[in-house]
């Protein structure tokens, strides 16, 4: 039943405040998913993308894979952050050997790292839109120093990285696979406990991406300062479970000066996007990661952008195989899912 079973890999999305872990089987007719989970990270052990306490980590990962009986050991993961330069580069057509060749000179233009310190991927976009003897190429560059920190962390995880993908690439691909019809421009945008992933998108293909250093944390540590008590009871304090310790409108407004500075930062990178492309219109913004849930974020950048706004169900061309899965759980963290779904859907052997 199982399609290319030595291509099977499952998703790993390494976060800083939750690792997700998820199994999709191709069939011929369909994609199951098979396997789901999350597991919390103690704080700071993944920082701005850097594994600083790899034990704990490596730890986290094992008992995940253990407590969801996780058999198969290859895995895709994605890196994101300062570490990762994306960049849309106009070159001299070329096929791709010949580009495979001469990209590392290329890339020296354009990366602000020794080109010796950095893994070097590209994908050709197509033909330059004025200048037919060119073309357009996207530009991936990651410090090796990272992947390695990445790839030592799995091993001591037991596990085999087969693809390391990056955060946007991995939000683009849930959005192909689920979402249909959506031509135009469209803006992904995943915030988690401590980045935001912009990548915006024109009829299915990456047009622009920006990675920010904010996200859900911030209101924790903020409520953990200003009350006075634990990250834990922060937490709780944000998601509402305690009520009468502290006055409400107090968190209200905390929660809400800081999700205003996300729509802040998401209206910068779209008029910057429109300054470049100043006939477009974006169609939609679809929202995943754990800190879009918070309450009353999607209708303030709604209202603030004025564009549609709707949560990421990176489920909804899966079929989920309920005596695995609860499906009510599933569909309540579903944003929270999303990048680990797009790893999920990787093949071991797929560019
Ligand atoms: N229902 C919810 N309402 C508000 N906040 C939520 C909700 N669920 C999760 N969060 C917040 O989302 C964050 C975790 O989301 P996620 O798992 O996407 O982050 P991460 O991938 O670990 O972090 P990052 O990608 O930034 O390193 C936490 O800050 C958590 O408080
Ligand atoms: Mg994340």
């Amino acid at each position: 039943m199982i399609f290319a079973k030595k291509n099977h890999l499952i998703g790993l999305d390494i976060g800083s405040a939750t690792i997700k872990l998820g199994e999709l089987v191709q069939t011929k007719k369909d994609r199951i998913l098979q396997k789901f989970g999350m597991a919390e990270l103690p704080r700071d052990a993944v920082v701005e993308g850097l594994i600083k306490e790899p034990a704990v980590v490596a730890d986290t990962i094992k008992e995940l894979v253990k407590d969801l009986k996780v058999k198969e050991r290859n895995v895709a993961i994605s890196v994101a952050g300062y570490s990762v330069i994306i960049k849309k580069i106009t070159v001299a057509k070329a096929t791709d050997e010949d580009l495979q060749d001469s990209i590392q000179y290329e890339a020296e233009q354009y990366i602000p790292f020794d080109v010796e310190d950095v893994n070097i991927d590209f994908h050709v976009i197509g033909e330059h839109e004025e200048n037919p003897d060119q073309m357009n190429v996207m530009l991936v560059a990651a410090k090796k120093e990272i992947i390695d920190e990445y790839v030592d962390l799995l091993e001591m995880a037991n596990l085999h990285p087969r693809v390391i993908d990056i955060d946007v690439f991995a939000m683009e691909r849930v959005f192909e696979e689920n979402y249909l019809n959506e031509e135009g421009n469209i803006a992904l945008i995943d915030i988690g406990a401590n980045k935001m992933n912009i990548n915006i998108v024109k009829d299915y293909m990456s047009a622009f991406t920006r990675d920010v250093s904010i996200g859900g944390e911030q209101i924790i540590r903020e409520i953990a300062s200003r009350f006075d008590c634990s990250f834990e009871e922060a937490e709780d304090i944000k998601l509402s479970k305690t009520k009468d310790k502290v006055p409400e409108e107090e968190v209200r407004e905390i929660i809400y000066s800081f999700t205003s500075n996300w729509c802040d930062e998401i209206k910068r990178a779209i008029d910057f996007y429109y300054s470049t492309y100043a006939d477009e219109d974006i169609r939609r913004i679809i929202l995943s990661g754990g800190a879009t849930q918070t309450a009353g974020f999607s209708e303030l950048l709604s209202a603030e952008t004025s564009i549609d706004v709707q949560m990421c169900n990176p489920f909804t061309s899966i079929n989920i195989n309920e005596k695995q899965n609860d499906v009510d759980y599933l569909q309540k963290i579903a944003p929270q899912a999303a990048i680990c779904m797009g790893l999920a859907s990787r093949r071991v052997d797929d560019k």
